[in-house]
């Protein structure tokens, strides 16, 4: 699975997916990241890669040349990635789109927008628009850092263990149980006896209602959902 990334601030990415899960399935060759800095298709001398907005306002907004031009590089040199646009305004990321993502071979285009905006003609030629969640970032940087995360971890190999996937919170469209470790007593705080029973089938069911109390309680909006 490869990850394209267009971008201002290529130095954003530097060291985020150098440790952990990720940084291993890079240097393992199972995934691969590269950045593209958006800066060099910049106009003129100086690069410029952003203007006012026509019928005024304030802020500037994204000129669509230099991120055409930025596209169609990647492209030519990488053909058939999918082509994401980071907005505020895309669809909602959640783990099904993580799921659907992670199975676009050969790979994903990450365009990162900065400023106020991006002119709405860029919209034209990319396959799709997401956003993180409802709230305000500078830039697409961080929402196509946290795509990464979540889209590289489902690839195949890049997590030791493929069952850990299946138990995670969201996989199974609800919140995770109650984990607990040593020590047996915690500031008078005992572990639930039946995890110390021995008796798996007790514990499943045991683990699969906390989870279901509590996805009810905290996210009564996951309920009923896949
Ligand atoms: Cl993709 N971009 C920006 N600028 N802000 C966001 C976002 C994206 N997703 C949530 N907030």
């Amino acid at each position: 699975m490869n990850f394209h990334v267009i971008t201002l601030f290529p130095e954003m990415f530097d060291s985020p997916f150098k440790c952990g899960v990720i940084g291993r399935a890079i240097e393992q060759g199972i995934i691969a990241l590269k950045v593209h800095a958006l800066r060099p298709f910049g106009l003129g001398n100086y690069r410029q890669v952003d203007d006012a907005p026509y019928g005024g306002g304030s802020g500037m907004v994204m000129r669509p040349e230099p991120v055409a031009a930025a596209i169609d590089a990647v492209d030519s040199a990488h053909p058939g990635l999918w082509k994401i646009l980071m907005t505020p305004q895309g669809e909602v990321f959640d783990q099904a789109m993580a799921r659907e993502l992670a199975a676009r071979s050969p790979g994903l285009m990450l365009i990162a927008g900065r400023y106020e905006g991006i002119d709405e003609r860029v919209r034209t030629l990319v396959d799709q628009e997401i956003s993180i969640g409802d709230y305000v970032l500078s830039g697409g940087e961080l929402a196509a850092m946290v795509v990464i995360e979540t889209v590289g971890r489902l690839v195949a190999g890049v997590l030791g263990n493929p069952e850990s996937l299946a138990e995670e919170s969201f996989a199974a469209g609800e919140l995770e149980y109650p984990q607990y470790t040593r020590p047996e007593e915690f500031r008078g705080m005992r572990v639930p006896d039946v995890l110390l029973s021995g008796d798996h089938r007790k514990i499943r069911q045991w683990r699969e209602e906390q989870a279901h109390k509590r996805t009810a309680r905290r996210r009564p909006d996951l309920t009923g959902r896949r």
